[in-house]
């Protein structure tokens, strides 16, 4: 199936804080996916980092919608 979210080996660090640890997954179309955890665990940091507002560290991140 078409995938829409890709992201791959991503990281995200703010100084020495790394927020995203080797982040990898796929979405497919129509899928509803739901990105859980508790506060702290980077849920703001990978939408951010998706939309393209923040900078990733390293990775690769990709949407098509
Ligand atoms: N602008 C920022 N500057 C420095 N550290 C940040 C910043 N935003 C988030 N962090 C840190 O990154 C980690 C993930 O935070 P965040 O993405 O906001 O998590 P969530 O949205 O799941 O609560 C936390 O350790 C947080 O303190
Ligand atoms: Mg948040």
């Amino acid at each position: 199936m078409e995938q829409v979210i890709h992201v791959e080996n991503l990281r995200k660090s703010y100084g020495n804080n790394e927020a995203l640890k080797d982040i990898t997954f796929q979405v497919p179309k129509g899928q509803i996916f739901g990105l859980l955890g508790p506060s702290g665990s980077g849920k703001t940091t990978m939408i951010k980092t998706l939309t393209g507002e923040l900078t990733k560290s390293s990775g690769q991140v990709g949407t098509q919608y």
